[in-house]
């Protein structure tokens, strides 16, 4: 194990059946709230992201990490939003949970996303709907994904192939 994965197994508050039944949700906040844990894993997220010139962060842990990212690699940041939290115009792409949807929502203007090199980061890669629809709304913006970067994969849930064509790193695979 690397020091940023022994520093997220060692932090992980794991907590079972949450937000429901039958689901075992992982709590990266003692990682976040550790100086040293933060840094490492800061510092091996943006090891993928080499030339990104934008760093992607997913609704809502993933803000966290992409802006320390962005600061580490001097990008920009880009917060990809749950639906109805920006104005319009938006661009939306709607993706499958275990029970119903959900839409992440990208400005549609202000933001020149043509040529951009983006790279994307999310605490966790689980069935993987979350990180292909961002990658596909900052595709359809005309951006180029240069990698996918996640603290933690749940490897048994499959996310990896549904994000085929882009590079993804995860820190620990469970
Ligand atoms: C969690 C997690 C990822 C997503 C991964 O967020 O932070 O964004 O699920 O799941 P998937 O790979 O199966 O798509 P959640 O949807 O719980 O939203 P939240 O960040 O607002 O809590």
């Amino acid at each position: 194990l690397t020091t940023a994965s022994e520093d997220v197994a060692r932090l992980t508050r794991w907590a079972d059946d949450f937000p429901e039944p039958g689901v075992r949700f992982a709590d990266l906040t003692p990682v976040f709230a550790d100086a040293k844990a933060f840094r490492d894993v800061i510092d091996a997220l943006v090891e993928v992201g080499d030339g990104a010139d934008l760093v992607a962060g997913i609704d809502a842990r993933g803000f966290l990490l992409g802006a320390g990212a962005a600061l580490a690699l001097d990008a920009g940041v880009l917060a990809v939003r749950k639906a109805g939290k920006l104005p319009p115009p938006v661009l939306t792409r709607e993706y499958q949970l275990e029970y119903g949807t959900a839409s992440l929502e990208i400005p549609a203007d202000g933001i020149e996303l043509a040529g951009r090199r983006v790279l994307v980061i999310d605490d966790v890669l689980a069935t993987g709907g979350t990180l292909a629809a961002a990658a596909d709304l900052l595709t359809t913006a005309g951006a180029e994904v240069v990698g996918i970067a996640v603290v933690l994969e749940i490897e048994s849930l499959g996310g990896r192939s549904r994000l085929a064509g882009h590079p993804v790193t995860s820190l620990l695979r469970v």
